[in-house]
C-alpha cells in the first residue's frame, strides 16, 4: 500500500473533508494524527479508525503544533506527511466583513498552514523525505463576492506553497496546493448552488474526490510534482458553460 509505514498529520481531521483524507490515508497503511479543535468528534474517529490518535491542535499556535508533532513522534515515528487542511469562512464583503474576521480567517486559513509546515519541514529536511499537501481552494484562483478574507486566504496559501516548495528544493520534500470546488460538508452546503449550477460538471463535489487528490500528491506517486496547484472543481474555475453568441444555438445566419 502507498502509505504502508508512513505518518501523517491532517489538521481538521475530525469532520468534512479532513476526515475523509484521514480514512483514506488510513486505509492505504498510515498511522495517522487527527488534528482539531472538535475533540469529541476527533476523538469518535480515532476510536472507529486503527492506526490512528486524536490531538487537540489549534494551527493558530506555535505550542499547539509542537504539542501535536511530539505527540505523533511519541505514538508513530517522525512525520512524512502533513495535510494542511483545517479552514473557517466568514461571509462578507470589502465594506462589510470587520477586521475582526478578516484576521480571524487569515490567521486559520493562512498563518495555520504556514506554523503547520515551519514545524514539520526541519524534521522532513534533516531525513530528505516528506510531502505536504497544502489545501486551498477554487477561491485561491479567483475572486467572489462577500468573500474578501477567505479569497485572500486562499490566494495565500497557493502562494505559500511555490515559494515553500522553492525552500525545499533538493531535499526530498514536495509540497502543493489543492483547489476544491464546492464540496459536500458543512462549509460547503452554507456555499450558494449557484456556485456550481453553471460549472462543466453542474454538480456539488464529494469529499472523497479531493481525498483521491490529497492521496497521489502525498505519496511517491507524485514523486516529480512539487510546487504546483491541482483542481478539484468540476470545471468550476474555467468560467460558466453557455455560449458567448446570443444566436449560437438559435436559426441565425
Ligand atoms: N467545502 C468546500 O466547499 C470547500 C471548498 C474549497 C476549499 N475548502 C477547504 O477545505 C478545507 C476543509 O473544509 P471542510 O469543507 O471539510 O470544512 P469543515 O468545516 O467541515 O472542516 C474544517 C475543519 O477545520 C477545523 N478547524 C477550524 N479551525 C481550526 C483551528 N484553529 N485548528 C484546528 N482545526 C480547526 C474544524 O474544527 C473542522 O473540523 C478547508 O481548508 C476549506 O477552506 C472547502
Amino acid at each position: 500500500m502507498r502509505f504502508d509505514g508512513k505518518v501523517a498529520i491532517v489538521t481538521g481531521g475530525a469532520r468534512g473533508m479532513g476526515a475523509s483524507h484521514v480514512r483514506g490515508l488510513v486505509a492505504e497503511g498510515a498511522r495517522v494524527v487527527i488534528g482539531d479543535l472538535l475533540d469529541s468528534e476527533g476523538k469518535t474517529l480515532a476510536a472507529e479508525l486503527s492506526h490512528s490518535l486524536y490531538c487537540h491542535l489549534d494551527v493558530t499556535s506555535e505550542e499547539s503544533w509542537r504539542s501535536a508533532v511530539r505527540d505523533a513522534e511519541a505514538a508513530f515515528g517522525p512525520v512524512d506527511v502533513l495535510v494542511n487542511n483545517a479552514g473557517i469562512i466568514h461571509f462578507g464583503g470589502v465594506e462589510e466583513q470587520s477586521p475582526e474576521h478578516f484576521r480571524q480567517i487569515l490567521d486559520v486559513n493562512l498563518v495555520g498552514a504556514f506554523l503547520g509546515m515551519h514545524t514539520v519541514l526541519p524534521g522532513m529536511r534533516s531525513r530528505g523525505r516528506g510531502a505536504v499537501v497544502n489545501i486551498s481552494s477554487a477561491s485561491g484562483l479567483m475572486g467572489f463576492a462577500d468573500g474578501i478574507g477567505y479569497v485572500a486566504s486562499k490566494w495565500g496559501v497557493r502562494g505559500m506553497t511555490k515559494a515553500a516548495a522553492l525552500d525545499m528544493a533538493g531535499t526530498g520534500v514536495r509540497i502543493n496546493s489543492v483547489h476544491p470546488g464546492v464540496v459536500r460538508t458543512s462549509m460547503g452546503e452554507s456555499a450558494s448552488t449557484d456556485l456550481f449550477a453553471h460549472q462543466p460538471v453542474p454538480r456539488i463535489g464529494e469529499p472523497e474526490e479531493v481525498t483521491r487528490m490529497v492521496l497521489f500528491l502525498a505519496s511517491d506517486d507524485a514523486s516529480y510534482t512539487t510546487g504546483g496547484e491541482f483542481l478539484v472543481d468540476g470545471g468550476q474555475t474555467i468560467g460558466h458553460v453557455g455560449h458567448a453568441h446570443a444566436t449560437a444555438t438559435g436559426s441565425g445566419a
